[in-house]
This record gives structure tokens, sequence and C-alpha cells, in this order.
């Protein structure tokens, strides 16, 4: 298999799902969400939605081995073989090493990770203004990317809800655990030559607009 092989990377609500559903639009490869994933997972009552729900109701990380092993099963399926985009996976270093293993088990590698950032500020808007549909998993902002009828999805109709994740106390610790296990992969991602930095403060086109600039700076437009 070969393609585009790209992770994102960054705190949590500093955009990554928004800048990798249109990526992988734009390119026309899989965006695979393993917060998606788990969410779905747990609406739908599976035996792994049952084991992910209390760390993700509690904004803590579910173990490597759940994560490592969902992610390989994905990444085998055939859509992927084009190439995929990975939206918060991986998040700890044993994450990082089970990605290189499955990737060079296919006999492929990692091409970018790209890093977004902007000021805690900035996060704390997003998140406490962000509404996610039922259905189809569309994520809008109240005040920076609005349905055009309150509460209902533009997509497909469905009603949106706030995540029970985006509450104060749950994202302080979304962003407590980020701090201690995630941000050391931007140094890991970094000494290996494949850390793509994106300042993410800036309208969503913008953003879009400094993500495929970056891209064609490293070879991978
Ligand atoms: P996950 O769903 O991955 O949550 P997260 O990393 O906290 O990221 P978010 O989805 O909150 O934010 P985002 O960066 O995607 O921002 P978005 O684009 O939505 O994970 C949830 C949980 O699952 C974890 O806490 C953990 O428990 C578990 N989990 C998942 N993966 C795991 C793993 N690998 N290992 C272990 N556990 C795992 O944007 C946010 C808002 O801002 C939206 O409203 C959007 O419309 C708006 N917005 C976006 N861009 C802009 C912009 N440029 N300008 C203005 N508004 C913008």
């Amino acid at each position: 298999m070969s393609g585009l092989c790209l992770i994102f990377l960054g705190p949590p609500g500093v955009g990554k799902g928004t800048q990798a559903g249109l990526l992988a639009q734009r390119r026309g490869i899989p965006h695979i969400s393993t917060g998606d994933m788990f969410r779905r997972a747990i609406r739908e009552r599976t035996p792994m939605g049952e084991k992910a729900r209390p760390y993700v109701e509690s904004g803590g990380y579910v173990p490597d081995d759940i994560v490592n092993g969902i992610v390989a099963e994905r990444l085998a399926e055939p859509d992927c073989g084009p190439g995929f985009i990975l939206d918060g996976f991986p998040r700890t270093i044993g994450q990082a090493q089970a990605l290189d293993e499955i990737l060079a088990g296919q006999g492929r590698r990692l091409d970018a990770a790209v890093y977004v950032d902007v000021p805690d500020a900035v996060i704390l808007r997003r998140l406490t203004g962000r509404r996610q549909c039922t259905q189809c998993g569309a994520v809008y902002h109240v005040e920076f990317d609005p349905p055009s009828q309150e509460g209902v999805c533009d997509r497909c109709g469905s009603p949106l809800i706030q995540r029970d994740d985006d509450n104060d106390e749950t994202v302080r610790r979304r962003l407590e655990v980020y701090h201690q296990q995630t941000a050391p992969l931007v140094e890991h991602y970094a000494a290996r030559g494949l850390l793509v930095r994106i300042d993410g403060d800036a309208p969503v086109d913008e953003v879009a607009r400094r993500i495929d600039d970056a891209l064609a700076a490293v070879g991978r437009s």
C-alpha cells in the first residue's frame, strides 16, 4: 500500500477535526478520528464503547491497547490504500510506536505530523461554542460556523448537541492530560523531521490554506 499518511496533533478544540475533515475531502482519502469512533461505539453501546466510556466521559485517555487495536483494524481497510488522515491518534509515545509498526507492516510510513496550535483562550471559546450532529458527526460553532437553522444539521437534518465532554471540568482535565501525555509527541516528531507546525488562530479557510502551503513546502502537495 502507498499514498499519503498524515496525522493531526494538537490540544483539544484546536480545530484538528475541522481541518482533517476538509483536507481529507480535498485529497479524497479517509478522515479517521479515534474520538468519533469512540463516541459512536459509546452511543451504540458496543463492547468497545462500554470499555471506552469511563475514560472519554472523564476526559482521560482510553488505554493504548484498545486504541492501537481499533486503529490497526481501520488502517487495514481497503479505502486507506490511497492514504488516510488520522485525527487524535497517536496521543502517547506508545501509540506513536504502534503506528510505526502498523505502517511498517503495510510497507509504508508516516509522511508528516500536522501540529495545529492556538492560544488557550481561543481553545476554550471554540470548545464551549461547539455543536455536533448526533447522526453524521458534522461539527459547527454557534458563533464561528453556525448551522443555517439553529440546532439542526445542514448536512442531514438531525439534531445538534453539545458534547458531554465539553463541560468546564472535563475540558480542564482534557487539557491537563494533553499536556502530560501528548505534548511530548511534538518534540518526538520534530526530532524525526516530520513535524509541520500550523498557526491555527485564523478563520477556517485561512488555516486550510496554511496547511496546504505547509504540506506543499515539504513536498506533500
Ligand atoms: P477527540 O474527539 O479526539 O477530542 P479532542 O482531541 O479533545 O479534540 P476535539 O474533538 O475536542 O477538538 P478538535 O481539535 O477536533 O476541534 P474541532 O475541529 O472540533 O477525543 C475525545 C476523547 O476520546 C478523548 O478525550 C479520549 O478520552 C478519547 N480518545 C480519542 N482518541 C484517543 C487516543 N488516541 N488515545 C486515547 N484516548 C483517545 O473544533 C472545535 C470547535 O472550534 C468547533 O466548534 C469548530 O467549528 C470550531 N473551529 C474550528 N476551527 C476554527 C477556526 N479556525 N476558527 C473558528 N472556529 C473554529
